[in-house]
């Protein structure tokens, strides 16, 4: 008997089992959450190992090629195992399902089905009933948010909820309103009840999102009166969310974050570039000045407020001097964590139908000598936490310490202390900080 028809009738034994592997942003691990709820109310069971699977999917991203190049040769291995067993469904969920459609099929003929964000409603019955054709389903839908269905989490500490999908900036350089279709709000009644149920279950901080989550508008509810109203769910400890668009970042949010005690000093404001020029030529709807004012206005509203940001190197027509421009606004603002990316054109944007201006040996110039910069910012911004106390929400053990806890603090940063009786996940722990290098607190329990 073959590998493959043992794993079958295994399979028939105890039901379809599903295996979802994840690439990309924290939406679209949340989108996982949220189809793995659905494959589970069909009768399908989570697996974690690919040949225990009757139904693999990806669920991709197709931010910057690479991202799409990664999911194409993972998709090569794992056309072994359908190989060996020709039932096995394999297919591309997401944001890359989205943005290439009908050519992935060309590419990738032995792919199932290829369906986008928008479509995830009805996936598991679609792939009972498509039998052998393959399936394709890319509309996107203005209104879909998902809001009714439960996504499947494992039990943990931290939740993410996603409270918008979509986006409407169309930034010249960025696919995702291309896949992701335009804005939409899942109700405030639905978010907080939500949010009500996981503290009762056991989270402790939530992690809200949405690609310009701060644009999030249910009726009167506007993203301000969102984050108060979170704020007094009881049980709940700490409120994040990610990403802000700087030029959604109102006064009654700044507000909001300033008077609600559980949400926690860090914000994640992605920038993209130094330059007027380039922002400009971007589309970003903001200048230095304004973004320099809103760091001001954020690090006003608490003194120990912890900022990341995204930058982008090599846009067409970034010159040496906006590049040097990014640098010197690096410098100024001194940013806790940044993710650096080389500009990568995306088809169907409009970035993607101007001429590319920096070479690629430019581009990675330039993105090693930001990364360098950052680096020493980092390292600086987590020595200036040696010697304090912070208030650590303990997570579990630490991955590199045997022994050793590790946890977050407020700002959103890996602190990790040794302690022979481990404190339980969810339970909050004060740590005199000893150390820290660009990434991690190091610590020791304080008294
Ligand atoms: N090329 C490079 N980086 C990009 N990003 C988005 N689109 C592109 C692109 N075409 C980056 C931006 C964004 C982050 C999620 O990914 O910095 O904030
Ligand atoms: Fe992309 Fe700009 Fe929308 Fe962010 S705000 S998702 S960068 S278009």
């Amino acid at each position: 008997m073959s590998e493959g028809s043992q794993i079958r009738e295994h399979s028939l034994e105890v039901g379809r089992r599903v295996y979802i592997e994840t690439y990309g942003c924290q939406m679209n691990l949340a989108d996982t959450e949220l189809l793995l709820g659905q494959f589970r109310r069909c009768g399908y069971e989570p697996v974690r190992d690919p040949a225990m699977a009757d139904v693999i999917l990806l669920n991709t991203c197709a931010i910057r090629e690479h991202a799409e190049e990664r999911v194409v040769g993972r998709l090569g291995d794992l056309y072994r195992y359908k190989a060996r067993r020709p039932d096995l469904q394999l297919g591309i969920v997401g944001c890359m399902a989205q943005h290439v459609r009908d050519r992935l099929l060309e590419r990738l003929p032995f792919v199932d089905f290829v369906v986008g964000p928008d479509a995830y409603r009805r996936l598991p019955e679609v792939l009972q009933e498509s039998g052998r054709d393959p399936y394709i389903d890319v509309r996107l839908d203005r209104s879909e948010t998902y809001a009714d269905l439960e996504p499947h989490r494992e039990a943990g500490v931290r939740a993410w909820v996603t409270i918008m999908r979509g986006c409407n900036k169309f930034c010249t350089f960025c696919v995702v309103p291309f896949v992701r279709g335009r804005e939409r709000s899942v109700p405030a009644g639905v978010v907080l009840r939500q949010v009500q149920q996981l503290a009762e279950q056991g989270f402790r901080e939530v992690v809200y999102l949405g690609q310009t989550v701060n644009a999030y508008h249910d009726g009167e509810v506007d993203f301000a009166t969102l984050l108060r109203r979170t704020n007094e769910v009881p049980g709940l400890l700490r409120i994040r969310f990610t990403s802000p668009h700087p030029a959604d970042m109102s006064e009654a949010t700044l507000e909001a974050m300033a008077t609600c005690v559980k949400v926690c000093p860090q914000v994640h404001l992605p920038v993209q570039s130094g330059s007027d020029h380039v922002l400009h030529r971007m589309a970003r709807g903001y200048t230095v000045e304004q973004y320099l004012r809103l760091v001001e206005k954020l690090r006003n509203v608490r003194s120990d407020m912890a900022l990341s940001t995204d930058i982008i190197v090599g846009f067409p027509g970034e010159t040496e001097q906006d590049f040097e421009a990014t640098l010197r606004l690096l410098r100024e603002v001194k940013f806790d964590q940044a993710f650096m990316f080389q500009y990568s054109a995306r088809s169907g944007t409009k970035a993607a139908r101007w001429p590319e201006t920096v070479s690629p040996e430019e581009k990675l110039r330039r993105l090693r000598e930001v990364i360098a910069l950052q680096e020493a910012i980092a390292h600086e911004r987590n020595q200036a936490w040696v010697g304090k106390r912070v208030e650590v929400l303990v997570e579990g053990p630490a991955r590199k310490k045997a022994g050793w806890t590790a946890g977050k603090t407020p700002q959103f940063k890996t602190c990790v202390f040794p302690a022979p009786q481990a404190p339980v996940p969810g339970s909050v722990v004060t740590v005199a900080v000893r150390e820290a290098n660009s990434h991690t607190l190091f610590g020791e329990l304080a008294a």
